[in-house]
């Protein structure tokens, strides 16, 4: 009988692509992917910690899904990602009728783990990060136009709020032998678009001098055949070189797109963030990345309400989004994680100051992304067609080389395809065109 398996995935595009290791891994097992929990054998939430908001989310779909588990004894429940890492045997405690509890680097261990349980073991707990699989662990993949390949893992930087370090540990990068490799194999199954991905990208293999840099690692991927499209993602400003700059505008195949957060805009906050540079080093990076490859997409990471954060340092924020006018910008309120060097500072900044910043940010990143997408419009971008647009059957979407979604009138063969779209109207979220 074919099992169906429910997902729910919280935090970052490391996340999520551990979501599709894990759900290949489960077809592998006679899982099937559904929507649908109320009829789900298995159901899995894949976790994070990188704020209080998604961690306790997390814990309330968690309650959720233990009471549907009274009613239905049989129905396995798991919890995946880095609450559970961060947690483990305390997150048995707290839910005690979840089967098991694992963390990102045990995802290889899960058809054993669910074996187990269907043998009657309750609570299992797999945490721990030293045999994380990265390439070297293969992992079934199965067809996908765009595909996630992670070249490192965990982050040295210990800026004063991040709980990543703690809960990914130290950085480890994969082979460039076997990052070549396997994106070579997923082309041959397909893939037009790789995301290479990494805590920070730009510190690959650091240190090995026998190993290719992050710039020569782009050179190299940017030969494969038949690849289109390479992106990466996420970039620290303070590794950010001259040459992987250069890279933007020697490399064809390298999307115009860069993610790199900034956090805030006031040197006092960046400095007490351990950011390890200044507003002023910022926009000169901005500034030589626009003189490289002028109509490259820029978006961030900012957070407001960190402690100490005064006014005169959240005017600083808004005035460096009205200066570099990003392309897209995600905004978060800034929460203390428990064993953060932060997390021992006053979290001083009332809550209703937080919101109110917050809400002035979006507001101006709103007007702005709106501006620039408007200024798209009567261009002709390169589109990578993924199929049918979420609003209507009889449209396509796909992703820009800015990594702007599109959305334009045309048939489901299209699906796959790069096609080439005039824009007709930049929207607040998307683009419209039609077929060039
Ligand atoms: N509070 C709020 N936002 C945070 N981020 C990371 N840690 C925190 C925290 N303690 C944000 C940063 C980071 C993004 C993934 O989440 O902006 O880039
Ligand atoms: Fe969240 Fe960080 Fe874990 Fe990604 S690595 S899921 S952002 S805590």
């Amino acid at each position: 009988m074919e099992r169906l398996v429910y997902i729910k995935t919280f935090g970052c595009q490391m996340n999520e692509h551990d979501s599709e290791r894990m759900l290949a891994l489960l077809k592998g097992c006679g899982y099937r992917e559904t929507q649908r929990y109320e009829e789900a054998h298995l159901i899995l939430v894949n976790t994070c910690s990188v704020r209080a908001k998604p961690e306790q989310k997390a814990y309330s779909i968690l309650g959720r899904f233990q009471r549907f588990k009274m009613e239905r004894p049989n129905v396995i429940l798991g919890v995946a990602g880095c609450v559970a890492q961060q947690e483990g045997e305390r997150m048995l405690a707290k839910f005690p009728s979840l089967d098991f509890v694992f963390g990102p680097g045990k995802i290889h261990h899960l058809p054993e783990i669910l074996r187990e349980v269907e043998r009657g073991q309750k609570g299992l707990c797999e945490v721990g990060l030293e045999d994380r699989p990265s390439t070297d662990v293969p992992l079934p993949r199965t067809r996908q136009l765009r595909a996630y390949v992670t070249i490192m893992e965990g982050c040295d930087n210990f800026c004063s709020y991040c709980i990543i370090p703690y809960v990914r540990g130290r950085e480890r990068s994969c082979p460039s032998s076997e990052i070549l490799a396997e994106i070579e194999a997923l082309v041959e199954r397909g893939t037009k678009e790789v995301i290479l991905l990494g805590q920070n990208v730009n510190s690959y293999a650091e240190g090995d001098s026998d190993e290719l840099t992050f710039p020569r690692l782009l050179a190299k991927i940017n030969e494969i055949q038949g690849l289109e499209r390479i992106r990466f993602t996420t970039s620290h400003p303070k590794d950010l070189t001259e040459e992987l700059i250069g890279a933007f505008g020697r490399l064809n195949r390298l999307c115009e797109h860069i993610h790199l957060p900034f956090q805030a805009g006031s040197n006092v906050v960046l400095e007490k963030m351990g950011r390890g540079y200044t507003r002023e080093e910022y926009l000169a990076e901005v500034r030589r990345l626009r003189e490289v490859v002028p109509c490259i997409s820029i978006t961030a990471d900012v957070m407001v309400g960190f402690p100490g954060e005064g006014g005169e340092d959240f005017a600083q924020t808004m005035g460096l989004l009205r200066e570099v006018e990003f392309d897209g910008l995600f905004s978060f309120k800034y929460s203390a994680r428990k064993g953060t060097k932060a997390a021992r500072w006053k979290d001083d900044v009332p809550p209703e100051v937080k919101q109110r910043r917050l809400e002035l940010l979006q507001e101006l990143q709103r007007a702005i992304t709106i501006k620039k997408n408007r200024e798209l419009e009567g261009e002709v971008l390169e589109v990578l067609t993924e199929g049918s647009s979420r609003n209507s059957s009889q449209e396509m979407m796909g992703r820009a080389r800015c990594n702007r979604i599109v959305n334009f009138p045309g048939g489901s063969k299209l699906a796959g395809e790069l096609v080439r779209v005039k824009i007709e109207e930049g929207l607040p979220n998307s683009l419209r065109g039609e077929l060039f």
